[in-house]
């Protein structure tokens, strides 16, 4: 038997580990079944909130982007995506980014990227309907999420 068994079992061992931990931390997150059929994430009272402020930042921001479009106020456009756009994001949560599943994360990240293009294509002046048509692909992201997860409420 060779001596230096036992060390390649532990290297084994700890490699093994570190996958699956590495997967837990990117795709897996703190998730459930809900009775929705839609996929619970499983966060803290206080994450949930924080998200759920995000939400309806969102919206209002999508709001305000739809006026400004409506009105041809293409300022009023970059000032309402730019607060929601990947530059006004603070910074990340790691110890919520871990608990959110891949789908989640990215379809996260597309949306506050896609408010990025409707920053840059306002500043470009590109027509209106270009714009809408960006933020009706920012919509099937909103769409799309909801129709895929859900934030329970803490049992805490
Ligand atoms: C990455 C996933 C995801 C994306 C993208 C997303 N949402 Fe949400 N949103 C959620 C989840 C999950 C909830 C909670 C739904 C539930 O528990 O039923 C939520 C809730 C909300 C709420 C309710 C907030 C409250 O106070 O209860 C609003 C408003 C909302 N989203 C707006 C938007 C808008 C507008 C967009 C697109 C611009 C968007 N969301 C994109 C996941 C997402």
């Amino acid at each position: 038997m060779n001596k230096t068994a036992p060390l390649w079992i532990i290297i084994a061992i700890l490699s093994a580990i570190i996958v699956v931990a590495s997967y837990k931390f990117i795709a897996a997150g703190s998730t459930a079944a809900s009775e929705d059929g839609r996929t619970a994430v499983l966060l803290s009272k206080a994450e949930r909130q924080s998200v759920l402020t995000e939400m309806r930042t969102l919206l209002e921001a999508t709001q305000q982007v739809v006026k400004g479009l409506a009105e041809n106020d293409m300022n009023a456009v970059i000032a309402a995506a730019t607060p929601v756009s990947s530059k006004g994001h603070g910074t990340v949560d790691f110890k919520l980014a871990a608990k959110l599943p891949l789908g989640f994360k990215k379809l996260g990240f597309a949306t506050h990227h896609a408010f990025d293009d409707i920053v840059s294509m306002a500043q470009a002046g590109q027509p209106r309907d270009e714009i809408q048509l960006k933020l009706v692909e920012i919509m099937d992201k909103c769409v799309a999420c909801h129709a895929s997860f859900q934030l329970p409420e803490a049992k805490e």
